[in-house]
């Protein structure tokens, strides 16, 4: 069995975060590769991040694709890395030509064009993964199947956060390229920290726990003066067998790196897991259970240690396997429709998912919009 052949569309250029992630993350396991890449909108500095990454260089995700369409360029799947107002239009051409996509969160700007990426991927069978990387991690992967097995009993009530500190000043206003188009309404959508953390929070949620939020009240804040979208996303909301969900998401919480993480209160007991603590799991029964664990905190390191980080203090070095791991989950569906010996890919969110936590964050502005107002999804 070849390698796979990966392209990605976005993610390039020195200043850029996650596409060196989703690189390594490609490599990881020895059996994909990143061949080609429409890394960056300007045409020539496209093809100079390629030259950096060492891959086939296209001018836009259009000329990839007219390239693998006319045979000259072999490519199994592509992974959308752009700011969220550039995942829809390459994520329904690929689909649409029926090439497999791994695409950024939040899969789009908008529910309807959440809905019609749907429509494509449930009508052509074409392999979609949505990128909730912690949903890779195999300690949550794990909390899902207990609760499928009944160890906590019926989920009760769930609370999913995400708080960071990093926006707690208007850093877009330095420039910091991340910072400028997460909090500009024409590139993030209609919600910035919503959108970006606060869909990971709502996907731990009704992902692990395996019931939907049916309808929300939420307050959204803009703390930081002059920004137009929230800084913060608060959102209490119904599941649907009747239990309640608390999913916070913030990003003026100062001293926070990427505190992530779930608990469930189920009949027979309760689950917890910190994505800065991915390894572990707290299952609790009714027995007294403490774990004490030093976090990443890499400031205190000399530039001389600190150059050796891949990614920011908080995102741990298995972060880059959570992210394999959905890029296995994408070879696994590809090799096993083409009739290869590959095991079962694991659950992972994909367009259902993606169209509902659309549908949150629509819901989710509404309702504090009207004061918070309960707002069906
Ligand atoms: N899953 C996760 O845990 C996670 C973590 C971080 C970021 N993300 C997502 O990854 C995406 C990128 O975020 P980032 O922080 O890496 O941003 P970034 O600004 O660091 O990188 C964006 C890249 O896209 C390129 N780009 C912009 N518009 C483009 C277009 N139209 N065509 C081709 N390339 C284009 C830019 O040149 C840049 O290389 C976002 O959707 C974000 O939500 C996900």
């Amino acid at each position: 069995m070849g390698k796979l052949k990966v392209g990605m569309i976005g993610g390039g250029g020195d200043g850029n975060f996650f596409g060196h992630v989703h690189e390594r993350a490609i490599a990881l396991d020895n059996s994909r590769e990143l061949v080609a890449g429409a890394l960056r909108t300007d045409p020539e500095a496209a093809m100079a991040a390629a030259g950096a990454y060492d891959v086939t260089g296209y001018p836009s995700y259009q000329a990839l694709l007219q390239a693998v369409q006319s045979g000259e360029q072999a490519l199994d799947y592509v992974t959308i890395v752009t700011p969220n107002h550039a995942h829809y239009a390459p994520a329904k051409a690929f689909l649409e030509a029926g090439i497999p996509v791994l695409c950024e969160k939040p899969m789009t700007m908008t529910v309807a064009e959440a809905e019609d990426l749907k429509q494509i991927v449930d009508t052509g069978k074409v392999p979609f993964v949505l990128a909730h990387t912690y949903t890779g991690h195999p300690m949550m992967m794990f909390a899902k199947e207990l609760v499928r097995q009944g160890r906590i009993g019926a989920v009760r009530k769930v609370e999913a956060w995400y708080n960071q500190g990093w926006l707690a000043t208007p850093l877009e206003e330095e420039g910091l390229q991340q910072a400028e188009w997460r909090t500009d309404p024409s590139r993030a959508g209609i919600s910035n920290c919503g959108g970006d953390i606060g869909t990971h929070a709502f996907v731990a949620a009704t992902w692990v726990s395996g019931h939907a939020v049916t309808k929300v009240s939420a307050r959204l804040n803009s703390f930081v003066e002059g920004r137009q979208l929230d800084d913060d996303f608060n959102v209490i909301g119904e599941l649907d067998n009747g239990g309640t969900a608390i999913i916070t998401a913030t990003q003026i919480a100062i001293g926070y790196k990427n505190d992530n993480g779930f608990r469930l209160y189920g009949t027979k007991g309760s689950l917890e897991w910190h994505q800065e603590r991915a390894e572990s799991l707290l299952v609790r029964t009714g027995e007294v259970d403490e774990t004490y664990w030093i976090g990443a905190n890499f400031s205190f390191f000399p530039e001389t240690i600190a150059s050796y980080q891949r990614v920011p203090a908080g995102h741990h070095e298995d972060f880059f396997e959570a992210l394999a791991n959905l890029h296995g989950s994408m070879e696994r569906l590809i090799r096993q429709g083409r009739g290869e010996d590959a095991p079962d890919a694991f659950d992972h969110p994909g367009v259902d998912e993606g169209v509902a936590g659309m549908r949150f964050v629509k819901a989710a502005v509404d309702s504090s919009n009207r004061g918070g107002a309960w707002t069906d999804l």
